[in-house]
């Protein structure tokens, strides 16, 4: 299998590359993109990628907008991790652990979602599961790495709107006061854990830390429900640590696969109110081992070197990711 990483030279590209040779990812030829060529990358172009059967982006919007058409049109693989198509009815938005599902035979395009939205749905799946979910509030607390690598090299360098501050502003607002980020945390965890009418409100911070988003997770149920009971579904999740007591920060998490829970309490005395807070290291399981991933799904699915049919038929299922996290 030919695979192409585009924005290698970037924050999530990296990542991939580093998380398709841990996990073993059967390669037999790997290119690196970005927007001009240098040591060790090309300039991206639809000449360039055509000798590829799976192509990553981890670029601009701009980069999937352009580059992303002639590869479907030409039968290949994509999985994106920008924003451009995620909310397209046609395509999936899979995290394998909850719709490994969504995976049709005639899918070529995986957009991989907003990384705040998965790592929170993530630990919200096995709530939904369990008990339903009526409402969802997030206040999140997001990571510098994940405004790109500029950012994190200001940050590193002291320099920059995110040091010795907290600021409340991730993407630009709209007319109703909402920024760009919060309403990708709402429309894509609608999408992902397949309920769309979902009460989701957001307010999402960037928080002078390297890597990893926390996030506090005020959600009510459906059913009546206790701590315990999901305290014990979470603990058997997949992709889920549950910390019974204790906390967890993004230095404990950075670097891993897993979304971290703790601090789970009741909040009220309805038994469908709670709270929890949550952290997950959004390169990671936000971004790239997510995107690695949905490859996992679909070669476990038989799809081949050099051509794109599924030698299964059928839905993918959730066994069929391999060594998930
Ligand atoms: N950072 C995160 O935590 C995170 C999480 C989930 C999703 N995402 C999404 O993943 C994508 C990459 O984010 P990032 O944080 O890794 O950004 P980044 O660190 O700024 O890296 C961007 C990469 O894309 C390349 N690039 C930019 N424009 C391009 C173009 N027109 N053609 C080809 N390559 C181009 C850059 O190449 P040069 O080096 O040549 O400029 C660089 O390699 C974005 O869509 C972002 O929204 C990010």
């Amino acid at each position: 299998m030919n695979v192409a990483v585009v924005g290698a030279t970037g924050a999530v590209g990296e990542t991939i590359v580093q998380v398709l040779r841990e996990r073993k990812i059967p390669v037999e030829r790997l290119g690196l993109f970005a927007s001009s060529a240098r040591s060790g990358v090309l300039e991206t172009s639809t000449e360039a990628l055509a000798d590829y059967d799976t192509v990553f982006f981890a670029g601009s919007d701009e980069a999937s907008s352009e580059f992303v058409p002639p590869i479907l049109e030409r039968g290949g693989v994509v999985i994106d991790n920008s924003s451009t198509y995620r909310m397209r009815s046609d395509v999936p938005l899979v995290v394998p652990e909850i719709n490994a599902s969504a995976i049709l035979p005639e899918h070529h395009l995986f957009p991989v979602g907003n990384c705040t939205a998965i790592i929170l749905c993530v630990a919200l799946a096995p709530v939904r599961d369990a008990a339903g979910l009526r409402s969802v509030n997030v206040a999140t607390y997001q990571a510098v790495s994940g405004a790109g690598r500029a950012a994190l090299e200001e940050f590193d360098a002291g320099e920059g709107a995110f040091v010795r501050n907290v600021v409340p502003k991730v993407g630009d607002f709209g007319d109703d006061g909402y920024s760009g980020e919060e309403l990708k945390v709402r429309d894509e965890t609608r999408k992902i854990l397949d309920l769309p009418e979902l009460p989701l409100y957001a307010t999402t911070v960037r928080v002078p830390v390297r890597t990893a988003h926390s996030e506090a997770v005020f959600f009510e149920t459906e059913r009546e429900t206790t701590v315990e009971q999901l305290a014990l579904v979470l603990s058997r999740a997949p992709a889920v640590v549950f910390h019974r007591s204790g906390v967890v920060t993004p230095r404990d998490v950075e670097g891993t696969d897993d979304v971290h829970v703790a601090r789970l309490r009741s909040a009220g005395d309805d038994k469908r109110h709670f709270q929890m807070w949550v952290v997950g290291d959004q390169l990671r399981k936000g971004a790239a081992t997510n995107a690695v991933q949905i490859l996992e799904l679909l070669i476990a699915r038989g799809v081949r070197a050099s051509s794109f049919d599924y030698a299964r038929q059928g839905r993918a299922t959730q066994d069929d990711i391999a060594g998930s996290g």
